[in-house]
């Protein structure tokens, strides 16, 4: 067996959480683990018998609070990983662009994408790539908070589209019951960024998303920031 890849979602946020062991070593990460499942997460990776050795965030949200925190008390050997942007003194490691994790043979590569928050990073595994909110299906994240930049947005989707077209898509949303895509179909059919879009077309569309604030940002930020300690 080889890579194990769960995709887990959230409903009350619509938040996607990825479990991906090795199945071999039964080494394991989880990127974007969320509170209100964590029994869930926690079952799942105890009934497979994983070593889960990061909890890896794409970003700070503001739409739902992590459970890494108390996830790594669960599985005390695990580390917590968010970009090295983030001022975030609970997280164990701080990734850079190009930073590299592994965990059995497979190795997770940290590729910097600012613009929906400044400190957004998604991450390649193979031929998969963990987008976070920088890349949606068919859509790409909000810029109006968290040091939010429809410029860098446009630039860090860029970055992302240099991949090979057959690099499957896994982002941290869906608001519509969609689980992943490809770089090739968000390269023809994203409606923001999609068909070379320019990029002052593309931050006039984002300008003009009318999106109301996340309901629980006051709360959750703040929370995020301790990676979820205030739980507790
Ligand atoms: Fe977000």
């Amino acid at each position: 067996m080889s890579l194990l890849l769960r995709p887990l979602f959230e409903k009350t946020s619509s938040t996607y959480t990825y479990l991906l062991a090795d199945m071999q070593t039964l080494d394991a990460i989880i990127i974007d683990a969320v509170d209100e499942t964590m029994q869930r997460d926690i079952t799942l990776i105890r009934e497979l018998d994983l070593n889960l050795k990061y909890i890896i965030e794409t970003h700070v949200h503001a739409d739902h609070i992590t459970s890494s925190y108390p996830l790594k008390q669960y599985f005390t050997q695990a580390k917590i990983v968010l970009s090295s942007v983030n001022e975030i003194i609970c997280a164990d490691i701080l990734l850079n662009d190009g930073d590299t994790l592994s965990f059995g043979v497979y190795t997770l590569s940290a590729m910097k994408t600012p613009g929906h928050t400044n400190g957004c990073m998604s991450y390649v595994v193979g031929n998969k790539i963990f987008t976070g909110d920088t890349l949606l299906i068919r859509s790409c994240g909000r810029c109006d908070f968290q040091g939010g930049s429809a410029e860098k947005l446009y630039d860090s989707i860029q970055k992302i589209f240099t991949l090979p077209d057959e690099t499957l898509v896994y982002p941290a949303h869906d608001y519509k019951g969609r689980t992943m895509t490809s770089i090739w179909e968000e390269k023809q059919f994203n409606k923001m960024i999609g068909l070379n879009v320019d990029k002052q077309i593309f931050v006039s569309r984002v300008n003009k998303m009318e999106l109301d604030l996340p309901k629980k940002m006051h709360v959750a930020v703040p929370a995020n920031q301790d990676c979820g300690a205030r739980k507790l």
